[in-house]
């Protein structure tokens, strides 16, 4: 249990109602309600009001051509949201949700293009985080309250364009400091425990003979989608639908960030401090802190050598960073493994935000 939601809800506990439920209140007037996920916090809004999805944009400075992803309280809800639905997506719904798994499917024509950033597919995920899960529950029983059929919360991670997404829920404060000052809720959900965001999955050809691909690597492994589905899935293709995290230049902090490989750690190092005299400290990320020649200028941050440990922890460290007040950081690269995937994915997207900077 997250210590963090305890604390929400012990502390609302006298008003007679919970955070979720005046958060539910919110996203049937068309607000903004920030909340914890397993993987990442999310910015929802109701998927089903295309103003209201119109705010999450504009919050996040996102262009609107760029699809969200909605979340559902039960897997069978994605029925109102999507057609056409593949038996390979209720396999996955069923060994993987909830979880941090979305599933591309065909959208379905009843519901606006808003969410969908003008696509005929439509991202689809039932998170498994108790608050989420709670949030989504009592909103949809306000919508079957009022008769609509459609229950959903589109939700991009909680930061703004481009930067790395939130863990904590300080962190979407500071994010958004504007929308918290005018009153948007944010629920306490604690640390996000899987902390990047979900694997994405492309079901919308399967049903016209394509095969399943994978858009975005996370902590459930293609090979275990494979595994479900008792048939491959490839890797991205270009032909694939539009993933603004497949910009190559993304989640990146504000510190100057490269990577290095193991190998090549004490050389690049060393090469930074030569060239950059007086021009302050570098930080260094890596799994083997114990093997680092010490140094005044070289800031070492040990981090974890298991994947899902390292993925927890990933976008706190990079905030971090940009508190510590070094000139730039080091990141010595992750095993190029299956289960490493989705740390390498994120790693090389911060770095590319800052090729050809220095
Ligand atoms: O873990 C997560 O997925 C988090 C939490 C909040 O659920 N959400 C998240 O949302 O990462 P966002 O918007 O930051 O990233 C969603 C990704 C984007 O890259 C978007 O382009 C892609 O999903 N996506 C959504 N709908 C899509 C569609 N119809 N076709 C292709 N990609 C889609
Ligand atoms: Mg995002």
């Amino acid at each position: 249990m997250h210590t963090g939601m305890l604390n929400a809800m012990s502390s609302d506990s006298s008003s007679g109602s919970s955070s979720s439920e005046r958060a539910a209140h919110a996203l049937m007037r068309g607000e903004l309600v920030a909340f914890p996920t397993e993987t990442v916090y999310g910015l929802g809004a109701d998927a089903a009001n295309s103003v209201a999805v119109a705010r999450i944009y504009a919050a996040k400075g996102r262009p609107s051509n760029h699809p969200v992803i909605v979340h559902v309280a039960k897997p069978e809800d994605i029925t109102s949201w999507c057609t056409d639905i593949p038996d390979q997506a209720w396999r996955l719904a069923e060994a993987l949700w909830p979880g941090p798994l979305t599933l591309i499917l065909k959208r379905h024509p009843d519901v606006d293009t808003a969410v969908s950033g003008g696509q005929s597919t439509i991202g689809v995920r039932c998170p498994a985080h108790p608050v989420a899960r709670e949030l989504l529950t009592m909103f949809a029983e306000l919508k079957q309250k009022t008769n609509e059929v459609r229950a959903g919360v589109a939700a991009p991670s909680a930061n703004r364009f481009g930067r790395v997404s939130p863990t904590r829920a300080q962190h979407v404060r500071s994010e958004f400091v504007d929308l918290v000052a005018r009153g948007m809720p944010v629920l306490e959900g604690g640390d996000s425990e899987v902390g990047i965001e979900s694997t994405i999955i492309d079901l919308s050809s399967v049903s016209s003979g394509g095969a399943p691909a994978l858009l975005r690597p996370g902590a459930i492994s293609a090979e275990q989608v494979q595994a479900v589905l008792g048939q491959s899935v490839i890797g991205h293709q270009a032909s694939s639908p539009r993933v603004s995290g497949s910009l190559k230049a993304h989640y990146a902090p504000s510190t100057p960030l490269a990577l290095c490989e193991s190998g090549e750690r004490h050389e690049k190092v060393s090469a930074w401090l030569a060239a950059h005299v007086g021009e302050g400290r570098l930080a260094l990320l890596t799994r083997d802190p114990d093997r680092v020649a010490p140094s005044t200028r070289v800031v070492v941050i040990g981090m974890p050598g298991d994947a899902l440990a390292y993925a927890q922890v990933l976008y706190a460290t990079l905030r971090e960073l940009d508190e510590m007040g070094v000139a730039t950081a080091m990141v010595e690269n992750v095993p190029n493994e299956p289960a490493w995937a989705g740390v390498r994915d994120r790693l090389a997207r911060a770095a590319a935000a800052f090729e050809g900077d220095r």
